[in-house]
């Protein structure tokens, strides 16, 4: 029999095992699906956890997530279109959730699926190989409750580790002396640790605006953000504000580019992550900054160099859920025999076809309507449930609006469902005064 190694049972796992189980229902021979997971649930990195550094087993910890994180874009432009909120939560509810209520949003849908049993926890996936002779892939997995390590032959792998784990960490003169708390965004877990204190935070991205605004929400004296490229131009409020980049510390005081300084108590480094596979060998891995199109996979997700090898979900992100949905669909259907893949220079003269369209992307608006594109291109392909991308790509388009109108407050608004057509209720309190980030406080609905 056929056999697929999932690697990961995050988002982009579970919707590998999720496409198989929808061709199993609708009676077709699907082969068998051995999904490894190194955490001891599943949901990846919405899977939240206390622990930072290393796990009970030693391993790096996977969670990038904090307490209070709430989604950063509306939950309109990542909607399951093979599962909506409405189905899952009974009613509809407002547009950016908390990460709890997203993390029961994904696993609803893969407990009704019944796919927890394809799942191996607490079970990472330790290499891969190509055995070029049997026409297989050895895959060596190590069982940490049991400590005990197996190599199983497989013949596709389907690699959705996830790329927003492995800390990007560059060096600033005087980091190694500062009289203060200094981390990374994936250590970061609960902003009232910074209560009181007067923060810098290093990076222009999502992650430094998010942990930046989180800080002010929950009581930080001050929040100083600090850019190499450029300033995220919000309207911050008075006790927020942008510098150019940091050139050196010393003591407790930070010295920037344009000249000025001031003191901290404490420095997050929001820089970014990188894409980590020390499972993988040479000829098997990507390598890659995040970028919208990473090179080398054809429609984003066939290894060109082994196009039985798969990576979902290895694009920087404005579309999250329904894009790793559109991959794993298309990625089941060229296993399962259904797409047939050209040859192997197509494949290439394809994805570089994408590859110079990405490189003239100038803003955000258009890199939205690219993935937007992307997508709509592989959900034709397959019996995804088809839904209205661009209605997708507009929101989002909508969605920066409100951000540059009010960066503290437009998680307040709400959003028309591209799948069910129902507008969101409104949040029954303001993003800034929800303290409580739980489940119940927020579905509480007026
Ligand atoms: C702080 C933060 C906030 C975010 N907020 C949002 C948001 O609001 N909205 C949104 O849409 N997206 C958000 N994202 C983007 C996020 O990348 C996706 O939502 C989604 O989690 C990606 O799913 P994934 O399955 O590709 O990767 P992950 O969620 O990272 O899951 C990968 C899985 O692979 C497992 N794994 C890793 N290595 C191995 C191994 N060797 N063997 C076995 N298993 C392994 C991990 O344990 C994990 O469970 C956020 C990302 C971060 C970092
Ligand atoms: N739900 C939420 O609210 C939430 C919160 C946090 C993160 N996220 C998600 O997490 C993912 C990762 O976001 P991210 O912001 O961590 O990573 P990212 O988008 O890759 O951005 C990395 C940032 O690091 C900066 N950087 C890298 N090296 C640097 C250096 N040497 N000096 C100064 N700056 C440097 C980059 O600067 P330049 O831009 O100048 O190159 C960039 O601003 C995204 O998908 C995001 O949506 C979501």
């Amino acid at each position: 029999m056929t056999r697929v190694a999932v690697i990961g049972a995050g988002p982009s796992g579970l919707a590998a095992l999720r496409a198989f189980q929808s061709a199993a229902k609708k009676k077709d021979k699907i082969p068998e699906v051995v999904c490894f997971e190194k955490q001891d649930d599943w949901g990846g990195l919405w899977k939240y956890t206390w622990r930072t550094g290393l796990d009970e087993y030693g391993e790096p910890v996977h969670c990038s997530m904090y307490r209070y994180l709430w989604s950063n874009g509306p939950k309109e432009c990542l909607e399951f279109a093979d599962y909506t909120f409405e189905e899952h939560f009974g009613k509809p509810i407002p547009s950016y959730p908390p990460r709890e209520v997203l993390w029961d949003y994904i696993v609803g849908r893969v407990k009704k699926a019944g796919v927890r049993k394809w799942i191996r926890f607490n079970t990472p996936v330790r290499m891969v190989t190509w055995d070029k002779k049997k026409k297989k892939f050895l895959v060596t997995s190590h069982d940490r409750p049991k400590d005990m390590m197996k190599t199983e032959e497989f013949d596709y792998v389907i690699c959705a580790n996830g790329h927003f784990s492995t800390p990007n960490t560059p060096f600033f003169l005087g980091l190694d002396k500062f009289n203060g708390r200094v981390l990374h965004a994936h250590d970061f877990r609960d902003a009232l640790e910074f209560k009181g204190k007067d923060i810098l935070i290093v990076g222009r991205s999502y992650s430094a605006e998010d942990i930046g605004s989180q800080c002010w929400k929950y009581g930080a004296k001050s929040v100083t953000t600090t850019y190499r490229s450029k300033p995220m131009g919000f309207k911050w409020p008075s006790n927020f504000e942008e510098r150019p980049l940091l050139e050196r510390l010393e003591g407790k005081t930070g010295y920037f580019k344009d000249g000025s300084k001031k003191d901290f108590d404490a420095i997050i480094l929001c820089t970014g992550y990188q894409h980590y596979f020390p499972f993988l060998p040479e000829d098997l891995r990507l390598k890659t900054a995040n970028r919208l199109w990473p090179e080398n996979l054809y429609k984003g997700v066939v290894w060109q160099d082994n196009p039985r090898l798969f990576y979902i979900g290895m694009q920087d992100q404005f579309y999250t859920f329904n894009m790793f949905d559109a991959q794993a669909w298309y990625v089941r259907d060229i296993i399962m025999g259904r797409i047939k893949l050209p040859k192997a220079d197509n494949m290439k003269k394809d994805w570089k076809k994408w590859l110079r369209r990405e490189k003239k992307l100038e803003n955000a608006e258009q890199m939205i309507w690219f993935q937007g594109d992307y997508v709509k291109e592989l959900i034709s392909a397959t019996d995804y449930p088809k839904f209205d991308v661009e209605g997708v790509n507009k929101t989002f388009m909508v969605w920066e609006h409100h951000k540059i109108d009010d960066i503290m407050g437009f998680r307040n608004n709400g959003y028309r469902s591209l799948m069910t057509g129902n507008m969101a209720p409104k949040h029954h309190t303001p993003w800034k005064d929800a303290l409580d980030d739980s489940m119940e406080a927020y579905l509480q609905i007026k």
